[in-house]
């Protein structure tokens, strides 16, 4: 039967139980109506109670691998176990941007970056819907710390809230089409996110056509009336003795009208029918790829002549965490999982020759026995007070003990790799003398496999950092307004992370963007090519002139001169995978969706100078192209009209040719016929580029006039 038919036919209080939780995990559940929506907390993982889920790879790693792929093979592989668990729909993924490295949750967030963010986010949960599982999108907004955050009250302006705090769940919402999307506890500007009409009617609903069910994080709602009335759907978790008598009443005031009710069953039970409605599959978890998917997100951040380790090597394995990794954060979240591989017991299988410790105290007799070791591996973790839900971090260092034995190694051996497990940016100071430094955040299931591979070299690390790693907390541009139990202030408005320590030239440990390989890739052949107002093909041919195969991951940013925006943003990226020996090229297109952005609560297309960068990191530009951006002003073609204007863009460059290439020719070399190419020289062609159009019929030895210049404006204009 049709949902609207079904509707019609349902009693009021029937409508309204079905705007509370059935129970603490489950919604949408009413006899003769609907079989109910099962939901388990993600995002990494389905949380089951026999454990025989896999522990995912946690988002601050996936998000570390830059690879879309990557991420729609994991959400269609947890998407696949969802189904087996008997889950219908996962509470993830969790997309807020990482505003400050104390935050507890920022091992469940990708990255500082929101382009970053929106992209990834999208195919994972692009992965998951299509093996017929429900995703949540979560927690809009502003849940960007953990402490006090029951109540936190949150101040941002429009634009930062827009541009960086918003825009993740913008290109998700748009892009992937979520089925639900958590209102977060935060109050934003003054209201709670579970009843924000700002949030949740105005830019949810009517700007991004969000269709699908706002869901409360778990006992969110404050004000059941003032929720229901500004856009939520459902509360979590169920609380029908409560909710049902509430709403009643709200409805007898005219608060609430049965037409807004019917609207919000109506997205309940088109959720549940899509969660029934499973379509065949045949997706399974595979480890292998699971393995070697892990392995290439892990960032190598340095590399002086240590890695990957030898299978012949004499190796020294430091550190309990070797054996016994910290595979994933606190919370929600963790998940018990069926098995989990140990870095150690898989390095064996590469060299029997691993000897290990696990003190992170060697007596004076070890340390001078070190010598007989080629190389020294030590695993350091963050203490598990550290990357929780409920709590921040209070420190972004490792134990004490570790790093003072990581330093002491150091002092006592010349080849010391360090592997750390973590969930959000850490000090590395301590590791300055290691020559070997890999980050592994927390790894999941296949974790230990993964370390493995990628140190002995069978998977080359190919991660990207998508968060700064400050040299010292002081660094954080919000540092001065984190961490309170009430009251945040976004002062710092958009310049967080990359955007802050770009524009200001402040320095970090190592930057966003930033991963070694163990690949020798070139960049070569680089081509910036303006193709439209707003429209820009950026190419290059990435050699890998090394013996392993590997992937490259190119960023594209772009550079702003103006004093009140970050001096850089990141535009797009993509991967490259090129084996070894081999050479690939890649492009990156982009268009006028690039370089929209909010301003003044209007989403404008920027204009101005400017520069599209190709970089290898935020700190390492490979190529930049000054542009003017405007909007196509068709009233500014004329006769007068500079050439340049139509040659730069591959609407008009054909046309512009066929009539002034033999004047131009004229101009340039003297004869129409010349073979020269008046465009690789920087002289000619500027100068032919900003010389008005007209200016070419007195070089066109008699085939322009000002009649026919006057039809090819107009012929120009019709393009
Ligand atoms: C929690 C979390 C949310 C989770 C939910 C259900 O408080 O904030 O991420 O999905 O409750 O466990």
């Amino acid at each position: 039967m049709k949902v609207k038919e079904i509707i019609k036919r349902m009693k009021i209080e029937d409508k309204l139980r079905l705007l509370t939780g059935y129970d603490g995990f489950s919604a949408v559940r009413l006899d003769g109506v609907a079989t109910g929506v099962q939901m388990a907390d993600g995002p990494n993982g389905v949380k089951t109670k026999d454990g025989s889920a896999t522990c995912f790879p946690y988002t601050c790693l996936m998000a570390s691998s830059w690879d879309r792929e990557s991420c729609y093979e994991l959400g269609k592989m947890l998407g696949a176990e969802c189904r087996t668990a008997g889950v219908d729909l996962l509470l993830g993924p969790a997309i807020n941007i990482k505003r400050h490295p104390l935050c507890g949750r920022n091992f469940e967030y990708y990255s500082e970056d929101p382009v970053l963010t929106g992209a990834l986010a999208s195919r994972f949960v692009k992965g998951i819907r299509e093996e017929g599982t429900a995703t949540c999108v979560k927690h809009f907004a502003c849940n960007n710390q953990e402490n006090g955050r029951w109540a936190l009250e949150c101040t941002v302006d429009d634009d930062t809230l827009r541009n960086l705090y918003l825009k993740a769940f913008e290109t998700v919402v748009t892009q992937a089409k979520p089925d639900m999307i958590m209102a977060s506890y935060s109050s934003v500007n003054g209201v709670p996110a579970t009843e924000n009409a700002y949030l949740l009617k105005t830019v949810l609903r009517e700007e991004w056509g969000f269709e699908g069910v706002v869901v409360s994080d778990w006992c969110a709602v404050e004000n059941l009336s003032s929720a229901f009335q500004n856009g939520l759907d459902l509360e979590m978790p169920g609380n029908a003795k409560i909710t049902v008598p509430a709403l009643q009443k709200a409805m007898e005031n005219g608060v609430l009208t049965e037409a807004e009710i019917d609207g919000k069953i109506e997205r309940l039970l088109r959720l549940e029918r899509f969660v029934k409605e499973k379509p065949q599959t045949a997706t399974v978890t595979d480890g292998e790829v699971l393995r070697k998917r892990t392995a290439e997100a892990f960032v190598l951040l340095k590399n002086e002549g240590v890695l990957p380790l030898l299978r012949t090597e004499k190796l020294l394995v430091v550190g309990w965490r070797a054996e016994s990794p910290r595979i994933q954060g606190g919370g929600c979240a963790e998940l018990k999982t069926k098995s989990q591989s140990s870095p150690l017991a898989e390095m064996r299988k590469y060299n029997e020759n691993c000897d290990y410790i696990p003190a992170y105290e060697l007596s004076a007799e070890k340390l001078s026995a070190l010598k007989k070791y080629d190389k020294v591996v030590v695993f350091v973790c963050v203490s598990d007070k550290n990357d929780s839900e409920a709590f921040d971090r209070k420190d972004i260092c490792f134990p004490a003990e570790q790093t003072a034995c990581v330093e002491t190694l150091c002092r006592h051996h010349e080849k010391v790799v360090v592997v750390m497990q973590n969930g959000s940016a850490v000090e590395t100071r301590f590791a300055e003398n290691a020559k070997g430094l890999l980050e592994t955040y927390y790894a999941g299931s296949y974790g230990g496999g993964a370390v493995a591979d990628a140190l002995f070299g069978k998977t080359s690390p190919a991660g990207r950092l998508a968060e700064s790693f400050p040299l010292s907390l002081s660094q954080v541009s919000s540092n001065a307004n984190f961490g309170a139990k009430k009251k945040i202030v976004y002062e710092e408005r958009e310049f967080v992370g990359y955007r802050y320590y770009t524009t200001y030239g402040v320095k970090t440990a190592y930057p966003f963007g930033f991963g070694l390989t163990y690949c020798d890739f070139k960049t070569e052949e680089i081509e910036i090519k303006r193709t439209g107002a707003y429209e820009f093909e950026i190419s290059c041919v990435v050699k890998n002139e090394s013996a392993f195969d590997g992937k490259e991951t190119l960023q594209v940013y772009l550079q702003s001169f103006s004093p009140f925006q970050p001096k850089l943003r990141l535009l797009d990226f993509c991967k490259v995978a090129v084996e070894k020996g081999g050479k690939k090229r890649a492009v990156i297109r982009l268009d006028k969706s690039h370089f929209e952005r909010y301003e003044n609560g209007k989403k404008i297309l920027l204009t101005g100078k400017y520069a599209v960068c190709l970089a290898k990191s935020s700190e390492e530009i490979l190529a930049e192209e000054r542009v003017t951006l405007e909007e196509e002003n068709l009233s500014i073609i004329n006769e007068k009209t500079p050439l340049g204007f139509f040659l730069c863009n591959e609407k008009y460059r054909a046309t512009a040719l066929k009539y002034f290439e033999k004047a131009i020719k004229v101009w340039a070399f003297g004869d129409e016929n010349a073979t020269g190419d008046f465009e690789k020289e920087e002289f000619l062609k500027n100068s032919v580029y900003n010389m008005p159009m007209r200016s070419f019929v007195y070089f066109a030895n008699g085939a322009l006039d000002e009649e026919k210049l006057k039809k090819i404006v107009e012929e120009l204009k019709t393009l």
